[in-house]
């Protein structure tokens, strides 16, 4: 079976697409420094590299070693509000980093790089729902820095002929192989709504004056699984010799406001959450919502899990492992 390097696999998003790429048969490395994964992500029989995509020594090695069919990258830093108090950090890490691992990837001519992006690229967008080829003006360093990763692929595919796809995340959630959104911080709105209705505390939500129907940001929440799915589909299309080469938004092409995201919540727990209006978090565009028809006639994906599963599945992970 083709030899796949997974960079940030024992992450969120990354251990759960590396349990579904294992699960096809795939032979995997992973690469993942630890700072926001764990070992207990990856099924035990998949080799892990302990190390920083920001050491070279350690991604030559690594290339010298193995022959990797394809890479996928997802270790980043990435908190857009984080971002606003540290570019330095996110420009190092993600852009950098990841250049580090494209530049070797290109050398050792693989058959397709995917890159983990995000719906972060667009800033405020222009219309409703987003178009791959819309304009992208991120407001926080965060878009920045994986627009930035995007456009190092293009050159990439210019000057190597490296076939590439860069999956745009819209708002992540949900678990799947007991793998769920297990961090060092708590600030992702699901994670934190359901720790505040389990201590009985009050929420707060960031703005009340977005120019959305009721005030609150709106999202496209997107099940992890589904996510992992996409990289599953363009890994075997780079396989079969496709190019790619393009930006993919994966999202339900369904927004839903905080206080929506409130109110399933209570639905789907049957239980109240107390929450207050608080002022606005820097780095937040109002409203993102994807188009999601690229990713269906490029690599024939569709989302399979509606907003009610993802808090489901999220509720019943926070419980299993008593978070
Ligand atoms: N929010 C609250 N209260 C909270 C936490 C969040 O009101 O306690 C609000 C935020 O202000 C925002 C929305 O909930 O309006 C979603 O916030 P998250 O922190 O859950 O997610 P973000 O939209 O900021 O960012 C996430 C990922 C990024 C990704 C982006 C794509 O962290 O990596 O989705 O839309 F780029």
């Amino acid at each position: 079976m083709p030899h796949i390097l997974i960079v940030g696999g024992a992450g969120y998003i990354g251990g759960i697409t590396t349990s579904l790429l294992h699960e096809a048969g795939y032979d995997i490395t992973v690469l993942d420094n630890l700072s926001t994964g764990h070992r207990h992500n990856l099924p035990e029989t998949v080799t892990l590299v302990e190390g920083n995509m920001c050491n070279k020594d350690i991604i030559n090695k690594l290339f010298q070693r193995h022959t990797f069919d394809t890479v996928i990258n997802f270790a980043a830093k990435i908190l857009p509000s984080e971002s606003m108090e540290d570019p330095g950090g996110y420009f190092y890490n993600n852009v950098y980093g990841t250049a580090n691992i494209i530049d070797m990837a290109a050398r050792y001519h693989v058959a397709g790089f995917v890159f983990s992006s995000t719906a972060a690229v667009y800033g405020n967008p222009e219309r409703i729902p987003i178009q791959e080829n819309d304009s992208k003006h991120p407001i926080n360093p965060y878009g920045v820095s994986k627009y930035m990763v995007e456009q190092l692929l293009q050159s990439y595919e210019n000057t190597h002929e490296l076939p590439w796809c860069a999956l745009r995340y819209f708002n992540a959630a949900g678990a799947h192989y007991n793998i769920g959104p297990e961090y060092p911080f708590k600030t992702h709105i699901l994670p934190v709504a359901i720790d505040k209705l389990r201590r009985r505390e009050t929420m707060q939500i960031f703005g009340n004056d977005y120019d959305t129907p009721d005030g609150t940001c709106v999202r496209d929440y997107v099940h992890a699984y589904d996510i992992a799915l996409a990289h599953l589909y363009a890994v075997e299309k780079l396989l079969n010799g496709a190019t790619l080469n393009k930006p993919v938004n994966l999202g339900n092409s369904t927004g839903h406001s905080v206080l929506e995201i409130i109110h399933a919540l209570e639905n789907v727990t049957s239980q109240n959450l107390s929450y207050e209006y608080a002022s606005r978090r820097a780095g937040d565009p109002d409203k993102l919502v994807a188009s999601n028809d690229l990713a269906y006639k490029l690599l024939g994906w569709e989302p399979t899990k509606n907003l009610d599963q993802i808090i489901e599945d999220a509720w019943q992970w926070t419980i299993a492992k008593s978070l």
